[in-house]
C-alpha cells in the first residue's frame, strides 16, 4: 500500500565519479536541439522536447530505475489533469486503509500522496521511491517511448489521462506565467501557442506523446488504462468504477450501496480540494523549479480555451491534432465534433 512520503532532505554532495558523470550528462545535453517558450526551455531527446532542468533525470531513470511488478503509474502530459488522477487513483486504491472522512487527501496535496518520479530523480531522492512499500503509485510524466524496457515490458500498469490540447495549453500557459521567477519577463499567449503547435513545449509534441499511450491501451488494455479530463467530469463515477476495476480493487456492493464511488468523486473534486488548506499553501517541486500547492487548482474544467484564442488559432490547433491523430481512432477536444462531418476521419476513440 502506498506509503505517505517523509518531507524531503537536502541531496548529499556528488561523489567524484558522479560529478564526472554528471558533466558528461550536461555536455551531452548541450548538444541537442533547443525549444520551448518563456520559462519552458526543452531540448530534442529521442524524438521528444523534453525540459532541460528534466532532462538528467529522464537519463537516470531510462539507466537504473527499477520498477517493481505491481507499480501503478498515474501518466499524463502536463496540466490534463494529474493532481485530479493522482488524487482519485489515491482515493480509490487506500479506501480500505483510510477512512474517507479522515483521509489524508484532507491534509495533504495529492502531489505528496502520489510522488512523481521525474522529479525525485531530479532532486536526488530516488531513495525516497525505493524506501515505499509495494504496491506503489508513483507519476511520471515520460513519453511511452522513452521509459526504459524494464518498465514497458514488466506487469506494471498505467493510467493515463488526456485532455483537449487547447486548455492543456491555456492551463500550461498560465501555470508558468504564476510560477514564473520574478526576474522573467512574462510570455505573450501567442508565444506559448506558436511553441506548442510546433510541438517544442515541455514533453511535446503532445499528441505524440498521447498517441503513444493510446496505441499501447489499444495494444495491451489491461497495462494501459486511457482516459479523458472531458469525460471524468462528464460522468467521474462511472469512471472511478472503471479505474477500480483496472487495478483490481473493483467496488464491492456494500460499497456500491454504501455510496463509496459518490464520495471519492466528491473528496477528489475541484471544489473540494482547491478549498482545503494543504492545497491553498506549501510548496512542490525541487531546485530550479518550485511551485506553490494553489497553482495546481486554477479554473478548473473545459472549455477556458475559447477566453484566450481566436477562432482561428483554435481551427489550427484542432487541425494540427487532427492530422496527427487521424486513423488512431482518438479524438481529442472539439477535434471529435469537427470529425463527425469528415468523412477521412475515423469514428470517436472512447
Ligand atoms: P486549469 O488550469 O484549466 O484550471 P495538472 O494537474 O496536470 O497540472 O493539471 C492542472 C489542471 O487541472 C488545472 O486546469 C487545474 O485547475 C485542473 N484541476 C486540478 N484539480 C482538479 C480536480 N480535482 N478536478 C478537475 N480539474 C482539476
Amino acid at each position: 500500500m502506498a506509503m505517505l512520503p517523509s518531507l524531503p532532505t537536502s541531496p548529499l554532495p556528488p561523489k567524484p565519479q558522479e560529478a564526472q558523470e554528471d558533466q558528461e550528462c550536461s555536455d551531452f545535453i548541450s548538444t541537442l536541439p533547443r525549444g520551448g517558450w518563456g520559462p519552458i526551455r526543452t531540448r530534442k531527446y529521442q524524438g521528444f522536447w523534453v525540459l532541460e532542468i528534466a532532462l538528467p533525470s529522464v537519463m537516470t531513470i531510462q539507466k537504473n530505475f527499477k520498477p517493481r511488478p505491481d507499480d501503478l503509474f498515474v501518466v499524463s502530459y502536463p496540466k490534463s489533469g494529474t493532481t485530479w488522477l493522482k488524487a482519485i487513483t489515491f482515493a480509490t486504491k487506500t479506501r480500505t486503509q483510510y477512512p474517507l472522512s479522515h483521509h489524508p487527501l484532507l491534509s495533504l496535496n495529492p502531489h505528496d500522496c502520489v510522488l512523481n518520479l521525474e522529479e525525485c530523480f531530479h532532486k536526488g531522492q530516488a531513495s525516497k521511491i525505493e524506501a515505499l512499500p509495494s504496491p506503489r503509485i508513483l507519476a511520471i510524466h515520460m513519453p511511452y517511448s522513452l521509459l526504459p524496457d524494464s518498465m514497458t515490458s514488466s506487469s506494471c500498469r498505467f493510467v493515463y489521462i488526456c485532455r483537449d490540447p487547447k486548455d492543456t495549453l491555456v492551463s500550461m500557459w498560465h501555470f508558468r506565467e504564476k510560477t514564473r521567477p520574478k526576474t522573467m519577463e512574462p510570455t505573450p499567449f501567442i508565444e506559448a501557442f506558436e511553441a506548442f503547435c510546433e510541438g517544442t513545449s515541455a514533453v511535446g509534441p503532445m499528441w505524440d506523446h498521447v498517441l503513444e499511450y493510446w496505441r499501447e491501451s489499444q495494444r495491451r488494455p489491461e497495462k494501459v488504462l486511457f482516459l479523458k479530463y472531458e469525460e471524468m467530469m462528464d460522468e467521474p463515477v462511472g469512471k472511478v468504477r472503471r479505474l477500480a476495476e483496472f487495478i483490481g480493487c473493483p467496488f464491492s456492493e456494500a460499497e456500491e450501496k454504501g455510496g463509496v464511488v459518490q464520495e471519492i468523486v466528491k473528496l477528489c473534486s475541484f471544489e473540494k480540494l482547491k478549498n482545503l488548506e494543504a492545497n491553498k499553501t506549501g510548496t512542490q517541486g525541487g531546485p530550479g523549479m518550485v511551485v506553490t500547492n494553489d497553482s495546481f487548482f486554477r479554473k478548473g474544467g473545459a472549455g477556458d480555451w475559447k477566453n484566450h484564442m481566436s477562432p482561428e488559432m483554435a481551427q489550427r490547433l484542432d487541425g494540427i491534432a487532427q492530422q496527427k491523430l487521424r486513423e488512431s481512432g482518438l479524438t481529442l477536444g472539439s477535434v471529435g465534433l469537427e470529425a463527425a462531418s469528415c468523412n477521412d476521419v475515423p469514428a470517436r476513440g472512447p
